[in-house]
């Protein structure tokens, strides 16, 4: 029994000689000393220099007490941090894989560059990618396809209460503003939308001598902070607004709720950053930090919401007012469609952003964890309008990701009306992705306030690239829709494009994706049940679940038999063709009691009875 006691004090098997580990640990720093001596010897001064350096710095390393590295390894612990810093570059420019999103792949921006600078964006000898893996997607092409000589598609966005409708591009500049990016990205990205026609959002950040310099058609965003027209004390003026939303570069107003990256989040610019231009601009103080408040001052209940974008078309004559948010609670979605039924009054337009969308700052957290992605957001919101009655009264537009062709087809084809592109433009600026956007230092003058570095951008040239790049994806688009054998980009339904599967069949994305009947939300007959509960659980006058409407219904739903519209005898086409998941749409599923246990995966339930536009 003792011969098997463990020995706690026993020295590990293979440890190392002390003699070997201090070797090991100082060897670089004894280096320096040698290269002393050896110049003092040879009268080198180069060298005495070298040793010199080398020694002062060993001492510092080891002195010091921030770096437990270097107290540890004088000297050469510094070859750390420098590969740590240079680790992006090496990676980018040695290591990275051709399709590896970094958050994008190395094919996907020199599709950008190419476009940009109007290089040829053609390959040989066919495709690099796995066609038979799990989540490819393809366009079905028509053997009535033809090629498209008008490229530059529009749509117009204006509803009955708007006096200046707007024919947008079905590609536009995302919102980012000024002081996020620098002042000669903004002007080059506004040339470039005045060149090709097409809109520029200004981001939160206001209105700025940079966006008005060339004129470019804008769409002015209205974040919490009200930049460009806010009182002292933070809140909205209506004045300041119908003073400069009356600017006739201004095409539609956009209020902010969220954005993909941070949503719920609010922002601050500390005043060491605030700019007399950045203070002008955004009509804030030099003298105190420039808080963007979680949430707007301007409303607190849908029902608010409504009156606000209201009150907004009013004061700037009746242009196209909307709103932009990355979904999060979707019966607070619910709950504004809703507020638009009661008071009868609709945006002209949403804009969706998922949360593959970019920033130039926001912690780690929010952008890899908080948000609804693209598409999931994108079909709910879609879903509830089409629902609701009132889809062809509101244009959609998407943002996240969407840099190519196929892109930007794709969300076309399953019911987006535009779409937009932050970073897709940032990359025909000059944007190298080196990720440095909230340090000031980014290497391109794309990112920064940094007067030195923006000198690097040449605003005419960069204009000119914003320009092809906008011109050179809409033409790759028009090849699309014309090899699917369609005119425009709005024919596009989600028939036309097929996706391969997990188990290796191939379905169409209009059964992939569930597509909701008009109105079904009115008489809680949605096919998928979780769209009935979250619409019961919906309030237009408060932000709120209503949990206990949730529970009456399921409740009453477990006593009643359904209502005789989830009993609709099927349609042809289902008859036809069942459900692949094994429910044709007639019937419910079983009913969750509590909100935790909503279950969104009904998102991919399918029709394509309705066409959703
Ligand atoms: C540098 C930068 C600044 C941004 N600033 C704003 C902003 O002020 N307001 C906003 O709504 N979105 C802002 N965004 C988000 C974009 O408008 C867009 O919704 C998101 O990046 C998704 O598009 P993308 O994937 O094409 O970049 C910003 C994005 C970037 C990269």
């Amino acid at each position: 029994m003792t011969d098997q006691r463990v020995d706690v004090l026993a020295e590990p098997k293979h440890k190392e000689p002390y003699l070997q580990g201090l070797l090991l640990r100082y060897s670089v720093f004894a280096l320096a000393f040698v290269v002393l001596l050896l110049g003092l010897v040879l009268l080198k001064w180069w060298l005495i220099g070298l040793g010199l350096v080398g020694i002062a710095l060993g001492i510092y390393d080891i002195v010091q007490d921030k770096h437990a590295i270097l107290r540890n390894y004088p000297l050469s612990g510094h070859v750390r941090y420098v590969l740590e810093n240079f680790r992006p570059e090496i990676r980018q420019y040695l290591l990275e894989d051709d399709q590896v999103q970094v958050p994008f792949s190395r094919q996907q921006r020199a599709l950008a560059y190419q476009r940009a600078k109007n290089v040829s964006d053609t390959n040989a000898f066919g495709t690099l990618e796995d066609v038979y893996q799990s989540g490819k997607e393809w366009f079905l092409q028509s053997t009535l396809s033809h090629p498209l000589k008008e490229t530059n598609f529009r749509i117009r966005v204006g509803g009955a209460r708007c006096l200046q409708p707007y024919d947008i591009s079905v590609f536009n500049i995302s919102a980012m503003s000024f002081g996020s990016l620098s002042a000669a990205a903004i002007e080059a990205l506004n040339q470039g939308a005045k060149l090709g026609g097409f809109a520029h959002d200004t981001g939160e950040g206001a209105i700025s001598p940079y966006h008005k310099k060339h004129g470019g058609d804008l769409i002015w965003e209205l974040g919490t902070g009200y930049f460009g027209c806010r009182n002292h004390d933070g809140t909205f003026s209506a004045q300041k607004f119908a003073e400069r939303s009356r600017l006739e570069q201004v095409k539609m107003i956009e209020i902010k709720l969220s954005q993909g990256a941070k949503p719920g989040k609010g922002g601050v610019l500390p005043k060491e950053k605030i700019t007399a231009e950045i203070a002008e601009t955004r009509d804030i103080s030099m003298d105190k930090d420039c808080i963007s408040p979680a949430s707007h001052s301007a409303f607190e209940t849908p029902r608010e919401l409504v009156r606000f974008w209201q009150q907004l078309r009013e004061l700037s004559g009746g242009k196209p007012v909307g709103f932009k948010l990355c979904v999060g609670q979707p019966w607070q979605f619910m709950g504004i469609v809703k507020a638009m039924l009661a008071e009868d009054n609709y945006p002209d337009f949403i804009v969706i952003d998922g949360a593959e969308g970019g920033t130039g700052a926001a912690p780690v957290e929010f952008m890899d964890n908080v948000g609804m992605p693209l598409v999931d957001g994108f079909l709910l919101v879609h879903n509830t309008l089409v629902g609701a009655g009132i889809r062809d009264k509101i244009k959609i537009g998407v943002s996240g990701k969407l840099i190519s062709a196929f892109d930007i087809a794709r969300m076309l084809a399953i019911g987006a009306d535009w779409c937009n592109s932050a970073r897709g433009f940032m990359f025909a600026v000059g944007c190298i992705q080196s990720r440095s956007c909230h340090t000031n230092k980014c290497p391109t003058g794309v990112a920064t306030q940094d007067p030195y570095r923006q000198r690097a951008l040449d605003v005419p040239d960069k204009a000119q690239r914003v320009y092809n790049f906008h011109k050179n994806t809409l033409k790759a688009m028009a090849a699309i829709v014309g090899a699917v054998g369609l005119d425009h980009p709005k024919d596009l339904r989600p028939y036309h494009i097929a996706r391969r599967m997990d188990d290796g069949s191939i379905k169409l994305l209009s059964k992939f994706y569930y597509f909701t009947e008009k109105g079904v939300l009115l008489d809680l007959s949605a096919r998928a049940e979780i769209f009935n509960q979250m619409w019961v659980m919906a309030n237009p006058d408060s932000f709120l679940a209503d949990n206990e409407a949730l529970i009456a219904y399921n409740n009453d739903a477990r006593i009643k038999p359904p209502v005789p519209n989830r009993q609709r005898t099927p349609t042809k086409r289902e008859e036809l063709e069942p459900d692949d998941l094994g429910n044709n749409g007639v019937g419910r599923d079983p009913s969750p009691d509590r909100i935790d246990s909503v279950d969104l995966s009904a998102t991919h339930y399918y029709t394509y009875e309705d066409d959703p536009h």
